[in-house]
């Protein structure tokens, strides 16, 4: 058995990955300190996979922790979800999300390096390109941050890359993601967001569910179809195959890869308002309202490396990711929380 370690592993993205690896043959070691996630997850997996998951409560940049996560399993590579995630709140606090996205990293890094494991998949993000030039986004597209978030991505990026020229037995896989929602189709697990949420879709599925009274929209003058922002939405399920088809990459090929991780389509602020409503048959009462300062108009990705390398794409549309977020909020109102 091929034997993976998850940083992260209880999040939202890494929670749906773990069941994609265990369908497709990988066993699966989890790792995470709860930070931004809840133990409940781990009930949630197991009631859907059949079998215990195997768990540690550890934070990853525990140096001692990690070292003994490697000595007591058998781990073939990593998958590095791990990392603090909200753009405005990195800005807020930079220390903390360096400290944490760039101290946990080479932590993982180092850790590797000492037990012989060498196979990386590291969460990337397209907020690496910054302010897009060109449309749809390629992978050599020019790179640029506008927050300590996007930072710590781009500066992972680039660790990972002289980690691989310094020793030629890394294999790395960064995935770049665009803008992952919906959740699991069984609804038992999906996006749970403390306090307000900062994306979109989980906003949108609150309002519907009667969390929050209406959505603010950021910005109608943009130079878009209808004035919104447009952004590449991909099912969160899509984007854990994704996980599974890169593993496999570095098992069977040698080197390293940047892949996007997005369908290519980009979907308006209002097309996603009138999809949820569709899905969940409510109203979504929403307000016009200025744009937010460092948003940008549209963000898309070209999506065909992933599949010219990976034979990945995406394979679910807006309606279905906004079926499976509503199956999901309307059965986990407030989320893990009872
Ligand atoms: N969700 C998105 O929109 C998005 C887009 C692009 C990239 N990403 C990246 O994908 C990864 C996963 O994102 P997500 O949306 O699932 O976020 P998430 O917050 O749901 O998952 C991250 C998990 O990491 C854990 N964690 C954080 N710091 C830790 C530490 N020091 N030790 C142990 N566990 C720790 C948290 O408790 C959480 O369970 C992150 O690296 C994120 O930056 C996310």
């Amino acid at each position: 058995m091929t034997t993976i370690l998850l940083t992260g592993a209880t999040g939202y993205i890494a929670s749906h990955t773990w069941l994609a690896l265990q369908a497709a043959g990988f066993d699966v070691v989890g790792v995470d300190d709860f930070s931004n996630s809840s133990p409940m997850v781990l009930e949630r997996l197991a009631q859907l996979s059949g079998r215990a998951p195997v768990f540690e409560r550890a934070n990853i940049c525990d140096a001692a922790a990690v070292g003994s996560l490697f000595e007591r399993h058998a781990i073939d590579a990593t998958v590095h979800f791990a990392a603090f995630k909200a753009v405005g709140e990195s800005t807020a606090k930079p220390i903390d999300y360096y400290a944490n996205n760039l101290g946990g990293l080479l932590t993982v890094a180092r850790a590797m390096r000492e037990h012989g494991v060498h196979r990386f998949v590291f969460s990337s993000s397209a907020t690496v390109y910054g302010e897009p030039e060109r449309l749809p986004i390629r992978e050599d597209a020019p790179l640029g941050a506008t927050s300590p978030y996007g930072q710590t991505k781009l500066m992972g990026e680039q660790m990972l890359r002289d980690l691989g020229a310094a020793e030629s037995a890394w294999q790395t896989a960064v995935l770049r993601y665009f803008n992952p929602v919906g959740a699991h189709e069984s609804g038992l697990i999906g996006e749970d967001p403390r306090g307000t949420p900062n994306n979109l879709m989980p906003y949108v599925a609150q309002v519907a569910v009667g969390r929050r009274a209406a959505l603010q929209v950021f910005g109608s003058d943009y130079a878009t179809p209808d004035g919104t922002g447009v952004r590449d939405y991909i099912h969160v399920s899509d984007l854990a195959e994704g996980h599974v088809a890169a593993l496999r990459h570095l098992f069977d090929q040698p080197g390293s890869i940047t892949v996007n991780l997005g369908t290519g389509q980009g979907c308006s602020v209002l097309e996603v308002v009138g999809a949820y409503a569709a899905a969940c048959g409510r109203d979504i009462p929403y307000e016009l309202v200025p744009r937010r300062p460092g948003d940008v108009a549209a963000c898309y990705a070209d999506p065909a490396l992933a599949r010219q390398l990976l034979g990945w794409q995406a394979r679910h549309g807006l309606a279905r990711m906004c079926e499976d977020s509503w199956r999901w909020q309307s059965t986990n109102p407030n989320g893990f929380q009872a």
